[in-house]
């Protein structure tokens, strides 16, 4: 029973009480009173209850770099967070390319504290050379393809993943940069890269493959999803490919938000990630993006690292920053839109992108599997990197202040997450 908590969800909102049975809701209303006994009661007085967040972009790590992360602690870090889903990268050790890797990292998904799903990979080995059986892991139930990490270069393969894809009914997703325009830079091109001595690559490298990858859409009729844009270039082609009617969906990640090339001053590789930090108009076409629909989801990039390789000098050092624990924070704190927005980002529309809307994402209605979490909206917190249970500590947000947090994450109708707490 989650009870006192205002219901928020792509309906509407609601004071009422949720009961829920056999991982589904089973009663919706306002001071439920007959509640079964031994029913563990969750209070969400002052809260927000919402469907689960949905995560369409986390590295977690395994298998391969067990010693960054693994599937249990990603998905405890992500319940933390507020998420019911997410969907694991592979570009992992193997990459996650044949139905065998696929399988592996479902079944160490399963019992987490997270619904695991997972992306594979378009190219064999995520190598770029050869397009992997896309049709053996879309027979698993796998709905988006990448080989984030980087982007598919060559465009007639690019071509064929796309019309391989439209085939299954799945979804593409390119983390787009050209390496040869992107290749040696450790951050964003611009004033800071020159001050700072630090080669770069310029927002172009990003944009290129935007332009790329809309002209291969409009050609095979592909639905693309574009993932962590940065650019204000990049978000004003896909405004206008929206606008002329192209099946694209687009994400942005709290960091290109929130952080600036400015950051990189410290030479910290904290603040080292792909793509860069960009310039501050960036930052504030990513805002306006948000505000006008053209973004429709808000995704992590959560890329947990081992310390010891983030010790290294910045150009030496691996791209990445933990996002899962601090993202709906990061999001009620420094967007100025109101809570049903940041959900809708946050929630049901990357639950429909995934292909997860019969599980995650609401609307939170009887019958409904019961994935759930309970947002105190006002709660204050200070980011801690020794406090998160990812296993890496990259955060960049040491130290911020920050106002809302997930109090309970109900996953099938367990609490996985009770006053803060994980509970597995
Ligand atoms: O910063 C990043 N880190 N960007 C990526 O695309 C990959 C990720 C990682 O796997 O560490």
């Amino acid at each position: 029973m989650i009870r006192g908590g205002t219901i928020v969800d792509l309906t509407g909102t609601q004071v009422a009480d949720v009961l829920i049975q056999d991982g589904v809701v089973a009663t919706i209303g306002s001071k439920i009173s007959s509640v079964p006994a031994g029913t563990v009661v969750l209070d969400a007085s002052g809260c927000v209850v919402a469907p689960g967040l949905v995560d369409l972009h986390a590295h977690l790590r395994q298998p391969g770099r067990e010693e960054a992360e693994t599937v249990a602690t990603g998905a405890r870090a992500a319940a933390l967070g507020g998420y019911t889903a997410v969907v694991a990268m592979p570009n992992t050790e193997p990459a996650i390319d044949c139905a065998a890797v696929v399988r592996e990292v479902l079944d160490l998904g399963a019992g987490s504290c997270c619904d695991v799903r997972v992306a594979g990979a378009i190219t064999v080995g995520r190598q770029g050379r050869q397009l992997a059986p896309m049709a053996e892991m879309a027979g698993l139930g796998v709905q988006i393809f990448t080989d984030d990490g980087c982007g598919v270069q060559d465009a007639r393969l690019m071509r064929r993943a796309m019309e391989y894809a439209s085939a299954l009914g799945v979804t593409l997703a390119q983390h787009c940069e050209d390496a040869s325009l992107a290749g040696g830079g450790h951050m964003h091109e611009g004033e800071w890269s020159s001050r700072l001595g630090i080669a770069g690559q310029p927002a172009e490298a990003e944009e290129l493959m935007v332009m790329r990858d809309l002209a291969l859409a409009r050609l095979t009729g592909a639905s693309m999803h574009f993932l962590h844009l940065s650019t204000a270039g990049s978000l004003a082609m896909i405004r206008g490919a929206k606008a002329s009617g192209l099946t694209v969906t687009a994400e942005v990640t709290p960091h290109h938000f929130t952080l600036t090339d400015a950051e990189v001053a410290s030479y910290d590789p904290v603040f080292k990630v792909n793509p860069p930090l960009r310039s501050e108009s960036d930052v504030e076409a990513v805002k306006a993006a948000l505000a006008d629909g053209v973004v429709d989801a808000i995704a992590t990039d959560h890329a947990p690292h081992a310390q010891e390789t983030k010790e290294a000098p910045f150009d030496e050092a691996p791209p990445g920053m933990l996002g899962l624990e601090t993202a709906l924070g990061l999001a009620l704190t420094e967007l100025d839109l109101p809570i049903e927005r940041i959900l809708a980002l946050l929630s049901w529309q990357p639950a429909d992108i995934a292909g997860l809307t019969a599980e995650h994402g609401g609307p939170i209605a009887v019958g409904r599997p019961a994935n759930l979490c309970v947002i105190d909206p006002t709660a204050k917190w200070v980011v801690d990197p020794a406090a998160l249970a990812s296993r890496s500590r990259n955060t960049p947000y040491t130290g911020r202040a920050l106002v809302g947090r997930t109090r309970h994450t109900v996953l099938f109708g367990e609490p996985v997450v009770v006053n803060g707490e994980a509970q597995r």
